[in-house]
């Protein structure tokens, strides 16, 4: 298995482009099962998630491929409607590509993604929502066969659930008639795929507001189309640099979907200037605790993302600050490894306290899911010492080679 051995206390200094934003492409890549012509990305990060997804739409007829950064989708020649439940467990995000297929075909056989490491994750407004659409859904064994044709209607989701609203935009675009979301998903992701959706022929309205209306349209064509940056890993590179001290410019930023975090960790204390798509950020003395409590929130609230950065660069600020995660069970499975590096933190239910302390030390440790583990990495580099963080196989699935950014930045972490 492999880790990375990071030695702390460098600063971070240099320019990093940020790679495309993965909880874009994957929505993505399932909405282009839906065109009739070849679909190319560009900017779609290398992860291991992105592989996943090809995978699944390699399985059900569509060729996928990679050169850099552009991926390549031909969906002509779907015609397996069924996907295994070895892909389906790869992502828990396969479940987008529910509505993708069931849109595309009329019919599609998936599998109950499970709970995952951030808790259980039902899927039950996805279901009730096709189901209102005029999908006919089974469940036996595990498995969800569904069929039938979308027809527009009305639905409220109870909250504004990312993967609920991607799987209705993706059931309604050939649907006939008009179907309205309230309480829709407001995250940029969502106005990202939306962007794709219209680019290809789609009668999409109100996305990035809580009322997104579609018009059923009978066919989709193909078009090329640029992923929005990835806003996680912005806030991650920018947590690296403000825990460990030093200058960097994002380049290839957003910074208007990135403000909910920018906001925040500007008072902390660092320098943050933004022109264009770059973001600047200086960070000389000791961070300062955020004295307002930080809460987990849909967007535009804080995202939910970037609670585990975060608090791995407050571990060792001057003073304490307090989070709240709204947003999923058990997402704070990162605390026990950065209290072994020699934070302070008290995590009870939604709530943890971060009482900074003054120096964080290495220690070995495992990442316990994609974010969880880059707060370790986060944590790592501003600790004294050497750390080695397993587990890997988790921050792989979000960022694209995350030893070689930091190396970028002169910082010192390596993958054995
Ligand atoms: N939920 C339900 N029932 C449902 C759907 C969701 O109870 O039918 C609950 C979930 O259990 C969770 C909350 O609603 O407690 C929010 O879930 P949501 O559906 O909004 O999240 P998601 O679509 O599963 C996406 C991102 C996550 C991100 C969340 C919130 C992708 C591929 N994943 O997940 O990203 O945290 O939205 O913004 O877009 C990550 O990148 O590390 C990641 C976990």
């Amino acid at each position: 298995m492999q880790k990375f051995i990071i030695t702390g206390g460098r600063k971070l200094r240099g320019e990093l482009a940020l790679q495309g934003s993965k909880n874009s492409a994957l929505p993505i890549m399932a909405a282009s099962l839906l065109c009739g012509e070849e679909v190319v990305l560009k900017s779609c990060p290398r992860l291991t998630d992105v592989y996943a997804a090809s995978r699944i739409l390699n399985c059900t007829g569509c060729k996928c491929s990679f050169s850099g950064s552009t991926a390549v989708i031909d969906p002509r020649d779907v015609s397996r409607t069924d996907i295994p439940e070895t892909l389906m467990h790869e992502m828990r995000s396969s479940i987008i590509f529910m509505g993708a297929v069931l849109g595309r075909t009329g019919e599609c056989t998936v599998s109950i993604p499970g709970g995952c490491e951030l808790g259980p994750r039902p899927i039950d407004m996805h279901l009730a929502a096709l189901r209102k659409m005029g999908a006919d859904i089974r469940e036996e064994h595990g498995r969800i066969i569904c069929s039938g044709k979308a027809h527009g209607t009305k639905i409220s989701l109870t909250f504004p659930s990312v993967g609920a609203t991607e799987n209705i935009i993706l059931f309604a675009v050939n649907a006939d008639g008009e179907t309205v979301i309230n309480n829709a998903a407001r995250e940029p992701e969502i106005c990202d795929l939306c962007g794709f959706l219209r680019k290809c022929g789609a009668d999409i309205k109100g996305d990035g507001g809580s009322s997104i209306i579609i018009n059923g349209v009978p066919k989709l064509h193909g078009c090329e189309y640029n992923i929005m940056p990835d806003r996680i890993a912005g806030a991650t590179y920018l947590s690296m640099t403000a825990a460990a001290g030093g200058e960097i410019i994002l380049t290839n930023s957003c910074i208007t979907e990135m403000e909910p975090f920018l906001s925040v960790l500007e008072q902390t204390g660092c320098s943050i200037m933004t022109c264009g798509d770059r973001i600047y950020l200086r960070s000389g003395s000791r961070l300062k605790a955020v004295k307002e409590r930080i809460r987990t929130m849909p967007h535009p609230g804080f995202p939910t993302d970037a609670q585990a950065v975060l608090m791995a660069a407050l571990a060792a600020a001057e003073g304490t600050s307090v989070f709240e995660e709204n947003i999923f069970d058990c997402r704070y499975r990162h605390v026990d490894a950065l209290v072994k590096m020699g934070a302070d933190i008290q995590a009870v239910g939604k709530i943890a306290v971060v009482k900074g302390v003054n120096r964080l030390h290495g220690a070995d440790v495992a990442a316990t899911d994609l974010r969880g583990g880059a707060a370790m990495v986060v944590a790592a580099l501003a600790a004294d010492g050497t750390s080695s963080v397993s587990g890997i196989h988790h921050i792989d699935r979000g960022y694209e080679k995350m030893e070689d950014a930091v190396r970028l930045l002169g910082g010192d972490m390596r993958r054995s």
